[in-house]
């Protein structure tokens, strides 16, 4: 679904990512970590083609990136959850929410497909008419995750998207992301918040200054040195 070969970024004269490689199956859920400054939005923003590369090269379900254009890669059937989020916060949720589905190039069976949402967000049912600058953040977190699935996307991309909710609801929010992977999405995962994160992925890279650290399953990442000095 996803390879990255050799990958440099840079951001003027200075280096970002260096080296970067990993690859994502299909069906597969696998989560990027990494300490705040190490690339991980970075890595995003090469993946949904907002930044150019200075080297390497990046593969999205079989098509190199470099041909193709941002708004082109939600055609393919890929979902962004960016950081932050990104909501519209003066219209309602549901056109937030079409705004998704329309980005992926599709306009028939809206309502089937909100409805479909709404089950996975119960709670953001109540809210569907209401601005969405008005939500609280847990809520706004579960508005960008609809967004983002609402086209039935076959790969997801999510950056920190569990950032500011409360234990509880990052709990229920990862129990979302798994149950999705499980109806066949594949996840790419950016989190910091490594063991809740490694508790659902089946593997993980961990960046660093812009260069994959470590990487390997999730029970492998649990015990690496890298990983437990970091974080746990
Ligand atoms: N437009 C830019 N111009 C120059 N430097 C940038 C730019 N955007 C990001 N950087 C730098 O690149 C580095 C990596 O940033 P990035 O946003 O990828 O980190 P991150 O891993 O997502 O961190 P966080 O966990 O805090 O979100 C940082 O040192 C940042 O200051
Ligand atoms: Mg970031």
């Amino acid at each position: 679904m996803l390879k990255l070969d050799k990958v440099d970024t840079n951001y003027g004269v200075v280096a970002m990512l260096r080296d970067v490689s990993f690859h994502v199956g299909e069906g597969e859920l696998v989560c990027i970590l990494g300490p705040n400054g190490a690339g991980k939005t970075t890595t995003f923003r090469a993946i949904s083609a907002l930044l150019p590369l200075a080297k390497g090269r990046i593969e999205i379900m079989g098509r190199e990136l470099s041909s193709l254009r941002t708004e082109a890669l939600s055609g393919l059937g890929i979902g962004f959850v960016p950081e932050g989020r990104r909501l519209f916060a003066d219209i309602s949720v549901r056109d937030n929410i079409r705004l998704g589905y329309e980005a992926q190039g599709l306009k028939a069976d809206f309502a089937d497909r909100l409805d479909e949402m709404l089950t996975l967000f119960p709670r953001v049912r109540d809210r569907i008419g209401q601005r969405a600058g008005t939500l609280s953040g847990g809520e706004q977190a579960m508005v960008a995750l609809a967004r983002a699935l609402v086209g039935k996307p076959k790969l997801v991309i999510m950056d920190e998207p569990s950032l500011g909710l409360s234990p509880k609801l990052i709990d229920e929010y990862f129990d979302t992301v798994a149950e999705v992977n499980r109806r066949g999405t594949t996840v790419v995962l950016i989190e910091q918040n490594a063991e809740t994160a490694l508790s659902i992925a089946n593997r993980g890279i961990m960046l660093v200054k812009g260069r994959v650290v470590a990487s390997g399953t999730a029970a492998e990442l649990l015990g690496s040195d890298a990983v437990r000095h970091l974080y746990l």
